[in-house]
């Protein structure tokens, strides 16, 4: 059974917010390997690397059910944090936002009897509650060290041990 118009437009909508996010965490990427965090840098570098494999979960998702793709524009991400502690508290932040956006479309679902966009949208829904526990452990570790530089150096060891899943 095709899908409706209107989930096709929202989970196109949901791909550019993946690909967004990916563009966010690369730029935060960048922003630590620009002072010399390491370890925070190729952390952030996995993590964009896991929205772009959520964006084109979607983008196959859709094409599987024979909807149509249209790519609409990704949003510049910012650069100008000042610390750690505040890059880790955006992307807490923006984590929020991707499952607020998760579970409207959940919801649509529900409302349309969509039935296999329900069961993909559930595997986003036990992955934010991954990426929201994640995201807030981390603030709350910086939190504890402060701007502390051999505190952070620590962290930021720790962060280098992400490997890619
Ligand atoms: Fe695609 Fe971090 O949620």
């Amino acid at each position: 059974m095709p899908f409706s118009q209107s989930m096709e437009q929202a989970l196109n909508d949901q791909v550019s917010k993946e690909f967004y996010a990916f563009y966010l965490y690369l730029a935060m990427s960048a922003w630590f390997a620009e002072r010399n965090f390491e370890g925070f840098a190729k952390w952030m570098r996995i993590q964009a690397d896991e929205e772009r494999a959520h964006a084109m979960r979607i983008y196959d998702f859709v094409l599987d059910r024979g909807g149509h793709i249209k790519l609409g524009p990704v949003q510049e991400p910012p650069t100008k944090w000042k610390t750690p502690f505040e890059v880790f508290d955006d992307a807490k932040k923006h984590e929020q936002l991707v499952s607020g956006s998760i579970n409207e479309l959940y919801t649509r679902a529900l409302a349309e009897k969509d039935y296999p966009s329900q069961v993909m949208l559930q595997w986003f829904i036990s992955e934010q509650v991954e990426e929201e526990k994640t995201s807030t452990a981390i603030v709350e570790r910086i939190r504890l060290v402060g701007d502390e530089p051999s505190g952070l150096l620590i962290l930021d060891n720790q962060m280098g041990q992400r490997t890619g899943e």
